[in-house]
């Protein structure tokens, strides 16, 4: 076959999310329990040098114009540095980003911008050391607001800062992570929880939504909607107090953004999943290790991709959680 990664839907996929490891540093409540989970037998994890052949088919073969590095947490990958620089050294040159909870980055974060790593989203969830440590599990909130600022520092930028609310958890939370990232020029986002927690406990009536939470903004700033085109963007985004300075909102939920979704992800393993939901993957590790070609490789991705669904169905009575958590997924 050629072509790019066209599902029955008329989408398009463009933007490829790998995650390098399901392991993570922190234990937010929402992600994960206390104890971890069972991780994945190293075995079974791509190599470096698999993840840049499969990074490099979807760039030069697949019309991939977007990479981004995700986990579990991605910095916990040895190889990173390097993996990075086999993607900005393909061509055409791949927009490459990183998602992370920013602990180790305030060190590291030379080293990727010098790779070529574009920007960095980081998940932040409250600026109240006390409730970090309830929330996470771990006592690191210094850790990553250093990594934050190093982050701005290498011009890594915009970074944008990632937030869950969770219902009388961290939900007073909101307007004070607004105003330090008004204050630090970080580009803030609050996300509606999704069920993809490993402990199957969402549901839709606990869900801080996208209208609580610019109810609660609202009453302290002034928020008009962005004009700017939003494309396949996951975020809906308002001016503060008539701008420059925006704070997003990705409403998974209550305002899903399937129609538009231009995105393909690739697991740890070495799965292909067309969906964050999605409930089959394609095996290209298996494949690639019983000695599947570039091209065949490709086809598999395009067939993966052409059985996409139309949209998470989280509201479908049949909805059914994907057993792999969000951890082993990437979000
Ligand atoms: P930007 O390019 O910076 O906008 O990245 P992003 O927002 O797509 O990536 P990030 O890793 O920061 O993800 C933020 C949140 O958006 C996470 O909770 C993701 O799970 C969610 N998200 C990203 N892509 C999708 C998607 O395709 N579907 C859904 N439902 N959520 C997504
Ligand atoms: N729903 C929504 N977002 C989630 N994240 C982790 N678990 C969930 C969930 N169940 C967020 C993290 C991180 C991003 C990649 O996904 O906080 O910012
Ligand atoms: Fe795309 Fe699936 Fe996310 Fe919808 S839920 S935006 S189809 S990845």
């Amino acid at each position: 076959g050629s072509g790019g990664l066209v599902d029955r839907h008329g989408r398009t996929a463009t933007d490829l999310r790998v995650s390098l490891t399901d392991r993570c540093n922190l234990r937010c409540t929402y992600c994960m329990p206390p104890e971890g989970l069972q991780w994945l037998p190293k075995a079974e994890q791509l190599t470096d040098d698999e993840v840049a052949r499969l990074v490099g088919i979807g760039v030069e073969r697949l019309g991939i114009r977007e990479v981004r590095f995700t986990g579990g947490e991605p910095l916990l990958r040895p190889g990173l540095v390097g993996i990075v620089e086999a993607a900005t050294a393909l061509s055409p040159r791949p927009e490459v980003s990183l998602t992370t909870n920013a602990i180790g980055l305030a060190r590291v974060a030379p080293a990727l911008a010098a790779a070529g790593l574009d920007r960095i989203n980081v998940s932040l969830d409250t600026l109240d050391r006390e409730r970090f440590k309830q929330l996470a599990y771990r006592d690191r909130l210094d850790d990553v607001l250093a990594g934050l600022a190093a982050a701005q520092e290498a011009g890594l930028t915009p970074v944008k800062v990632n937030a869950v609310l969770l219902h009388g958890v961290n939900d007073s939370d909101a307007l004070p992570l607004l105003d330090f990232c008004l204050e630090h020029g970080y580009q803030l986002r609050f996300i509606e929880q999704m069920p993809l927690d490993a402990h199957h406990a969402w549901t839709r009536g606990r869900m801080v939504t996208a209208e609580d939470i610019l109810e609660q903004l609202s009453a302290a700033h002034e928020l008009t909607p962005d004009t700017e085109e939003r494309g396949s963007a996951p975020a809906e985004r308002w001016l503060v107090d008539g701008g420059p300075a925006t704070v997003g909102i990705i409403a998974s939920v209550t305002r899903s953004f399937c129609g538009t979704c231009d995105r393909t992800r690739l697991t740890a393993d070495g799965q292909i999943r067309n969906c964050l939901f999605a409930r089959e993957e394609s095996d290209l590790r298996t494949a690639m290790r019983e000695g599947a070609t570039d091209d065949e490789l490709a086809d598999r991705w395009r067939i993966a991709t052409l059985a996409k669904l139309p949209g998470h169905g989280i509201d479908d009575p049949s909805f059914l959680q994907p057993s792999r958590p969000m951890s082993a997924i990437g979000g």
